[in-house]
């Protein structure tokens, strides 16, 4: 019925602005959540990631619950886990709009948006409220970045600020992991603390202070392997206890770009991301060895792709734009 709903809205949602539809139909979405039909996640097999129980390697990628609210409703259609955020230290407004374009013919967003978050200060007290009254099943985590105004020497103590607000409260104990986010192509620099001396230094200070295991997400535009795996063995020098590939790619010649955003920048998800996203995931699995979970993300524009995803190895998939694109029964039908 929600699929039939949304099949036959989609092309007039596609018609208007992308950011508007988005927080109309998670306006619209938690309303009615209630009278959704509950994929019960909770009746199925569970397993242990991160010490914790999941019912479904699909999950929600960071980005889509800006405002930590961790929404029932995304549960209820079957996502076993959501990636709340990215927190900063304070609120942002983010980049000016317009920051968000699809290109429904090759499956694709690009967005810039800049981290447009209501701060950790009350992103936490959103979520919190939620994990008080969640269903254990659902497992939610956390996303962190760097403030746009902290200069790059001073980027570490952002994620310590708000490490320090989440260790300081018991409930945090209640979030499977915290990412520590320094992929996103949005904010000025933050790619930067990617290579490995910056990684591995960062690691460990989180590390060091975080209540919950510390998960790096990485880009996936290093300009070699060799480079990603030198960095990726410094985070597990660092201590990670997980690993999240791949963010967004500035890398827009993966589509014939329309003239109109040839100046956009920004970071393009979708479709294209699929065969990067697979490449990043086996270089890190052959590293991680099963050691720590490792989550897919980028390009998994289908149930189909989802499940690759997880043969290959993968212990969690998260989805945004397949998500948007294929509609609400996106996880039932991985699952
Ligand atoms: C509009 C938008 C906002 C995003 N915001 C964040 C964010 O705040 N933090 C983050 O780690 N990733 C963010 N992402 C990246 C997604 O989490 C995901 O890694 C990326 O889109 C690739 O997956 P996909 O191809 O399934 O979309 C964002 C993506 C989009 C499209």
């Amino acid at each position: 019925m929600l699929q039939k709903a949304y099949k036959l809205t989609k092309p007039l949602l596609f018609r208007l602005n992308p950011e508007r539809v988005h927080g109309a139909v998670d306006l619209l979405m938690r309303m009615a959540s209630p009278f959704i039909r509950d994929a019960q996640i909770y009746n199925r097999d569970s397993f242990v990631l991160f010490d914790r129980k999941f019912y479904s390697r699909v999950g929600v990628a960071a980005g889509f619950d800006k405002f930590a609210h961790a929404p029932e409703y995304l549960y209820k259609l079957g996502f076993g886990f959501v990636e709340s955020g990215s927190l900063t230290p304070k609120p942002q407004k983010g980049n000016p709009r317009p920051r968000l374009v699809r290109i429904p013919k090759n499956e694709v967003l690009i967005n810039k948006m800049g981290f447009n978050n209501p701060g950790i200060i009350q992103g936490w007290k959103n979520l919190r409220k939620r994990l008080t009254q969640m269903n254990p099943a659902y497992q939610t985590a956390l996303s962190l970045g760097k403030g746009k105004e902290t200069p790059l020497e001073k980027a570490a103590d952002d994620y310590v600020f708000c490490l320090d607000i989440l260790r300081g409260d018991i409930m945090s104990e209640h979030l499977s992991y915290i990412a520590i986010n320094v992929s996103s192509p949005n904010t000025p620099h933050l790619r930067l603390l990617q290579n490995a001396k910056a990684i591995r230094t960062l690691v460990e200070k989180c590390v060091s202070v975080s209540p919950r295991p510390i998960v790096v997400k990485f880009s996936p535009d290093f300009t070699s392997l060799k480079l990603y795996k030198e960095s990726l063995d410094a985070a597990l020098e660092g201590g990670a206890g997980g690993v999240i590939v791949t963010n967004t790619t500035t890398n827009h010649s993966l589509i014939p770009l329309p003239e109109r955003l040839q100046n956009f920048g920004g970071g393009l998800s979708g479709k294209p991301l699929a065969s990067i996203g697979r490449m990043y995931l086996k270089e890190t699995l052959k590293t991680t060895r099963g050691k720590i979970p490792v989550i897919s993300s980028g390009g998994v524009f289908s149930p189909e792709e989802a499940r690759r995803r997880i043969e290959m190895g993968a212990d969690l998939v998260q989805v945004y734009t397949g998500f948007i694109f294929y509609g609400p029964t996106f996880a039932k039908d991985v699952n």
